[in-house]
């Protein structure tokens, strides 16, 4: 990567064609209604991708901040193709463990398939739909 992932990059990276907002209008433009906008099909799986690389470091450095460190139990709610709970699952090393849930299989597959091929083995993924008592919504986006 050219550029060094920072945060200050993140506001340009979603200002520009990445931007979930634009790419979400354009893919419901092309797709049968889902629950969730973006849907799971192989290039919203590419861009999940990509976006977490370029924003790892900013992630990271978040994450930090917020107080996940060694050890820990962290559950990921919407866990997609499994890129944060892969960066957290390295943050909180062998001794802690990462729980991510995700309620589309072919996300859930994709993860558990990335999730084996970094061999990390303190990553659980479930197929489960999160729901919220406090909103009539059971969407987390
Ligand atoms: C932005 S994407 C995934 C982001 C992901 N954490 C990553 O590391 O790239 C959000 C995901 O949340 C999932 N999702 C949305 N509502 C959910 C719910 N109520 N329960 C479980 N998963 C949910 C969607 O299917 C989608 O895969």
């Amino acid at each position: 990567m050219a550029n060094p992932p920072t945060c200050r990059g993140a506001s340009s990276f979603f200002g520009g064609l990445e931007s979930p907002g634009e790419y979400g209008r354009s893919m419901m433009a092309n797709r049968p209604a889902t629950d969730y906008p973006l849907g799971s099909a192989d290039d919203e799986h590419e861009r999940l991708i990509r976006q977490a690389a370029r924003l790892e470091s900013c992630t990271q450095r978040f994450f930090r901040a917020a107080g996940i460190a060694d050890g820990q139990r962290v559950l990921d709610i919407g866990s997609g193709v499994g890129d944060v709970a892969m960066l957290v699952a390295r943050m909180v090393g062998p001794s802690g463990q990462v729980v991510g849930v995700e309620r589309d299989s072919r996300s859930l597959a994709r993860a558990k398939a990335r999730v084996t091929e970094a061999r990390l083995d303190n990553v659980i993924s479930k197929r489960m739909w999160a729901r919220s008592k406090a909103t009539s919504s059971s969407m987390l986006l």
